[in-house]
């Protein structure tokens, strides 16, 4: 496994997450042995940065890291774990209640990293008085480092504007082969301020593992129901650059999801995605995303093709 630096801090993490929302009825691993068979496989090979949020399984997913490291007796030093508030408990007080219930979840005294998940978008808190509260936790110990997620730049601006001695170390943000949103402005700004850039959904919700095809798509009983890159009218977009995926997973002797995986390790030194895996096999295979390199010209093939996807969410 590769190691990078959180942000500007001296935090070391791997190359590559683990994401943990799939600990939860949105993806269905809802067995705890399960779940604890994923994160155990992950420390075996290297990955200490966990990412999960108080809302996956209302608490499910917290609940099921913290009792796997304490019973696979892995030492707090070697993870590091990001979770995230919701934009509903961004207020003075509920900042608090939430961290306090997250930290007995996970079972630690402190937050590696605190995100905020989407901006308090429904009830409008000001701002100061949230980051002030942020800040509290931070000087007391029970949040190491701050990130955002979902927020676009002029928020986070004005959020840091509040910080008098900390500031945020990490962007969160959906980025993938086929929805490059964030590149324009996001990923720009997270390379110019020393930010980890955390891509979620990196491999487009399992697509791009290639195992999906319009007429075989997934079950649709989790959370990709409603996913837009499923719909058939964008799906059906989607073959040549899964074609060329194949291609270059046998060429380099690679899987596509490694492939999607590894050109976004190499868009960018400051990107550390983070795949959601239900199955040890899943968190091995997309661990080996690290380690090795596209050609340039390869991965512009792919930057080529993807760049003429064109996906619309108005999918109803
Ligand atoms: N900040 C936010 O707002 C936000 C939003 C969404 C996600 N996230 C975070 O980002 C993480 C990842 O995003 P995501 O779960 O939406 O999507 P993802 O990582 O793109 O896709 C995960 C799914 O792809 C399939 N998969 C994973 N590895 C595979 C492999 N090697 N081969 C074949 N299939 C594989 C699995 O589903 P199947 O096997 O069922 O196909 C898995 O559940 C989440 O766990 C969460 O921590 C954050």
């Amino acid at each position: 496994m590769e190691y990078t630096n959180l942000g500007w801090s001296d935090l070391k993490i791997s190359r590559i997450g683990l994401g943990a929302w799939q600990f939860s009825e949105a993806w269905g691993v809802v067995d705890y042995e399960a779940a604890k068979a994923v994160i155990a496989k992950a420390h075996e090979l290297g990955i200490n940065f966990i990412d999960t949020a108080m809302v996956y399984g209302r608490g499910l997913s917290e609940e099921f890291i913290g009792r796997a490291l304490r019973e696979l007796g892995i030492p707090r030093e070697e993870v590091v774990i990001a979770t995230k508030i919701p934009g509903e408990f961004l207020n003075p007080d509920d900042v608090f209640r939430a961290v306090d219930k997250s930290l007995k979840r996970l079972g630690v005294n402190e937050i590696d990293l605190l995100q905020l998940h989407w901006p308090p978008c429904w009830h409008n808190y000001p701002t100061g008085a949230y980051a002030r509260a942020l800040e509290r936790l931070v000087a007391m110990g029970k949040v190491v480092h701050l990130g955002v997620s979902n927020y676009p730049v002029a928020l986070i601006e004005e959020l840091r504007s509040y910080f008098s001695f900390t500031d945020i170390v990490s962007m969160q943000y959906r980025f993938n082969l086929v929805e490059r949103w964030a590149e324009y402005e996001l990923i720009p700004y997270a390379e110019a301020n020393d930010l980890t850039f955390i891509p979620w959904s990196p491999l487009a919700k399992g697509l791009l593992s290639g195992k999906y095809t319009p007429e075989n798509p997934p079950e649709f009983k989790d959370v990709r129901s409603n996913e837009a890159v499923f719909h058939p009218e964008n799906f059906k977009k989607m073959s040549e650059l899964l074609n060329a995926l194949k291609q270059l997973a046998e060429k380099y002797n690679k899987t596509p999801a490694q492939i999607a995986l590894n050109w976004l390790l190499k868009y960018s030194p400051v990107i550390v995605p983070i795949p959601g895996a239900k199955t040890p096999k899943q968190v091995e295979e997309n661990a080996g995303a690290v380690g090795w390199e596209l050609s340039y010209d390869d991965w512009r093939l792919l930057d080529e093709i993807s760049k003429s996807i064109k996906i619309t969410y108005v999918t109803w």
